[in-house]
């Protein structure tokens, strides 16, 4: 079970890199969250910095044993994930709630998490790193970011005693059922919940920006999207980028 144990950090360089080094080192015990009130080297995906204000969001790494996951079925762990932090906002926001392939989450429009997950092979046997934050009392950000917190919905602050418990809940209640098979019921979920399937959005690729409608993401986290203009066509996360 996640977070059966929980290890907090006033400071950390990064929470992946942390539970990366205590992998390789042979030290990491299963289950155990590692959490830090503050970040200094952050990192978000595409090599970006991931800025979270000391003490007033969540930031934490797990790591799960993968072994099980075929590389051709990795993404349904991302889709877990999502859909957990999903369960979890919206237990406390009224408000839309959307997945942003392949595993952001926003709110109102806005960015509020976002999630870094990584695969190792220690001693022969992979582990994915799987490292979250989530903005909850930060009020302030960038612009350019076009973030949101828990704060800036609800119009208050919020006491941050329970609610990683209750997060943990959410998420190990979808990456059990991953280990129980239930593929078909957490893709549903994620489809259901995802940013741009019922509406024509702003995608960019290097060659082209275009008005799309996403089809299908598939078990790799390929995403198919029918352009305005006609065809479908498909996308790894690498090549192609959703304004939100
Ligand atoms: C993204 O949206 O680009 C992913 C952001 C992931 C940030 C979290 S914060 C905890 C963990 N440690 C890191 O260095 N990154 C992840």
């Amino acid at each position: 079970m996640i977070g059966a144990k929980i290890i907090q950090f006033a400071t950390l360089d990064s929470t992946n890199n942390y539970v990366a080094k205590q992998l390789l080192a042979g030290t990491y015990e299963p289950g155990v969250v590692i959490l830090a009130h503050f970040q200094t080297e952050g990192r978000g995906r595409r090599g970006k910095f991931w800025q979270s204000s000391s003490g007033e969001n969540l930031t934490f790494s797990f790591a799960l044993d993968t072994d099980f996951l075929p590389a051709h079925q990795n993404f349904i762990l991302a889709k877990a994930v999502s859909v957990g932090i999903y369960a979890f906002l919206e237990s406390i926001l009224n408000a839309e709630i959307r997945i942003k392939w392949p595993n952001d989450m926003l709110v109102s429009g806005r960015k509020i998490a976002g999630i870094l997950i990584e695969s190792k092979w220690v001693k022969g046997h992979k582990k994915t790193i799987v490292g979250i934050g989530l903005n909850i009392n930060q009020t302030h950000f960038p612009e350019y970011v076009k973030a949101t917190s828990i704060a800036l919905e609800l119009g208050q602050k919020i006491r941050m005693n329970g609610l990683l418990q209750k997060l943990l809940n959410a998420l190990n209640a979808e990456i059990s059922l991953m280990h129980k098979d239930r593929f078909t019921l957490i893709e549903n979920r994620y489809i259901e919940r995802l940013y741009g399937t019922d509406s024509w959005v702003n995608f960019h690729s290097q060659s082209r920006n275009f008005k799309g409608q996403i089809r299908a993401v598939d078990q790799e986290g390929v995403l198919l999207v029918k352009s305005k203009s006609g065809g479908a066509v498909n996308y790894r996360s690498n090549e192609v980028r959703i304004s939100y």
